[in-house]
């Protein structure tokens, strides 16, 4: 089988912190990782997607990697949201079902097939040590036309996130975060804009494909 990581150099998805994720992220964060611009830069694209709760459609959303906060300025009918504490998902009042799970010891995803109308991940993608997996599995999970909205900055936690991710700058993000929705084989071409003014606060970019 021909390896979906192929090109990439050895090492590139490895972290300091090897540890198990449950160990950093046991303790419950209930903190914004973004400032306000960058939140607001967040919800604003989703809005323009209509994928919040103003528009009639859709009506269930996947949140990967979620916490406490999911930035949509309408909450949809339904949302999915996962991530790594059960508290901070607890505390999600957007949240309408909650998974606690570790994508980088299991990367699938407890959904049936075409099961929601759009799949987000925010500030987060940074993580995974295996993001083909999950991101072709949020394709077996989206429906037709649904889209993927992966949003970054330029903040993170140094010792969880990839190595290739830290040697990397901003606009090599986009390219990255780019091929490997592109890898997947599931997408429309992935579309990488700033969502926020340059020079003003936390950057906030978007990756936007479409389940073909
Ligand atoms: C910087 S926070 C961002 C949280 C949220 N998306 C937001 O916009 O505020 C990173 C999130 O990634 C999640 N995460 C990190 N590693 C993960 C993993 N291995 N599996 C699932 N989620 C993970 C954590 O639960 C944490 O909530």
């Amino acid at each position: 089988m021909t390896d979906p990581y192929a090109g990439f150099p050895a090492g590139f998805f490895a972290r300091d912190d090897e540890q198990p994720d449950p160990v950093f992220y046991g303790p419950p964060r209930l903190v914004t990782h973004i400032d306000d611009a960058a939140i607001a830069a967040v919800g604003d694209l989703y809005a323009e997607l209509a994928i919040d709760g103003s528009a009639p459609r859709p009506r269930r959303v996947l949140d990967l990697m979620s916490s406490w906060v999911s930035h949509f300025r309408t909450p949809p009918a339904e949302l999915v949201v996962l991530g790594m504490n059960a508290a901070e998902l607890d505390a999600n009042t957007a949240a309408t079902e909650r998974i606690v799970r570790d994508l980088n010891a299991e990367p699938t995803l407890p959904l049936p097939d075409a099961d929601v109308d759009a799949a987000v991940c925010c500030v987060s993608v940074d993580y995974l040590t295996r993001p083909i997996e999950v991101l072709a599995e949020a394709g077996r999970v989206l429906r037709p036309g649904g889209p993927l909205v992966i949003t970054y900055s330029d903040r993170c936690f140094p010792t969880k996130a990839v190595h290739g991710w830290l040697a990397t700058t901003d606009e090599q993000h986009g390219a990255l975060v780019a091929e490997l929705v592109r890898r997947t084989g599931l997408f429309t071409e992935p579309e990488v804009s700033l969502r926020t003014r340059p020079g003003r606060g936390d950057p906030l970019y978007a990756v936007v494909a479409r389940r073909t």
